[in-house]
């Protein structure tokens, strides 16, 4: 066998005891989850949105939130992001994502901490990273909070699955006691409560529709800057005037 045959079938076989993976890497050319039910993910969701993040974030700090493997955080070193902070509640996911750091010879700083304790970071960062996890709180608008206060300096990229009506409606500031018959629209801004599992997962809590994602997000006091995907939006804080300049990308944000 040759040096390179042989480090390649050791890096498989990390590869495999590090399982099961969530994030199709390619290390080495060897796929992490070649089999992910949702295909070649999150690669082929990102390709679809990934110039609504300035190409180059010399100068940066990201925190990459529920970073799971570290897709995200390695496209931002990519990018030339000066630092990025990684947290996600699960070790598992964090040993993967520090196998993937180091083969990939990049800095990310990885820690194990909730999205409810990002106060104990003490800082605010260019771009927060909220992909694919509030739908797996308990208490997703208390960490919308938590995350407008005191980690989002700037850009926030996040999203949420939604399910249910796709279209967001024309509502009026305030109804009187007596107006039902506006709860029943697919489309007013519904959060669906998932007792036991959704695709399995127990860990599926509230599922928005596409008007309650946006509303929830507004309530925070997030902009909508852009919808470039759908589920994928770019958030601004409008807390000070942003330096940075945003890629203008086609918004879908109120399509429908
Ligand atoms: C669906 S995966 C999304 C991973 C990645 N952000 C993406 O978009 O591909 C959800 C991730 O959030 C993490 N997570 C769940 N609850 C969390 C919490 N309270 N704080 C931080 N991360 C959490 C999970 O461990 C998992 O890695």
């Amino acid at each position: 066998m040759t040096i390179d045959a042989e480090k390649h079938g050791n890096l498989r076989r990390r590869i495999a005891e590090l399982g099961p993976w969530f994030h199709n890497l390619r290390i080495e050319g060897i796929e992490t989850a070649p089999d992910h039910f949702l295909g070649d993910y999150p690669s082929f969701k990102w390709r679809h949105f990934k110039e609504a993040v300035p190409a180059d974030l010399k100068g940066w700090s990201v925190l990459d939130i529920g970073c799971n493997a570290g897709f995200y955080s390695l496209e931002m070193k990519r990018r030339n992001a000066d630092r990025v902070v990684a947290i996600d509640t699960d070790p598992h996911y964090l040993r993967q994502a520090e196998f993937v750091a180091a083969q990939s010879g990049v800095d990310i700083e990885l820690r194990q901490m909730s999205v409810y304790d990002i106060a104990q970071l003490k800082e605010k960062f260019d771009l927060v990273i909220f992909m694919g996890v509030l739908y797996h709180l308990r208490h997703p608008l208390l960490a919308l909070d938590l995350l407008r206060e005191h980690v989002v300096r700037d850009l926030m990229l996040f999203q949420c699955m939604q399910r249910g009506a796709e279209t967001i409606p024309e509502l009026a500031n305030d109804y009187d006691f007596s107006e039902r018959s506006i709860f029943d629209r697919p489309d007013y801004p519904k959060l669906f409560f998932i007792e036991n599992r959704y695709a399995g997962d127990p860990t599926n809590w509230f599922i928005p529709n596409k008007a309650a994602a946006e509303a929830m997000l507004r309530s925070a006091s997030f902009i909508i800057l852009q919808n470039p995907e759908p589920e994928v939006y770019l958030l601004g804080c409008g807390e000070r005037d942003c330096a940075i300049e945003i890629p203008s990308v086609v918004s879908r944000s109120n399509a429908g």
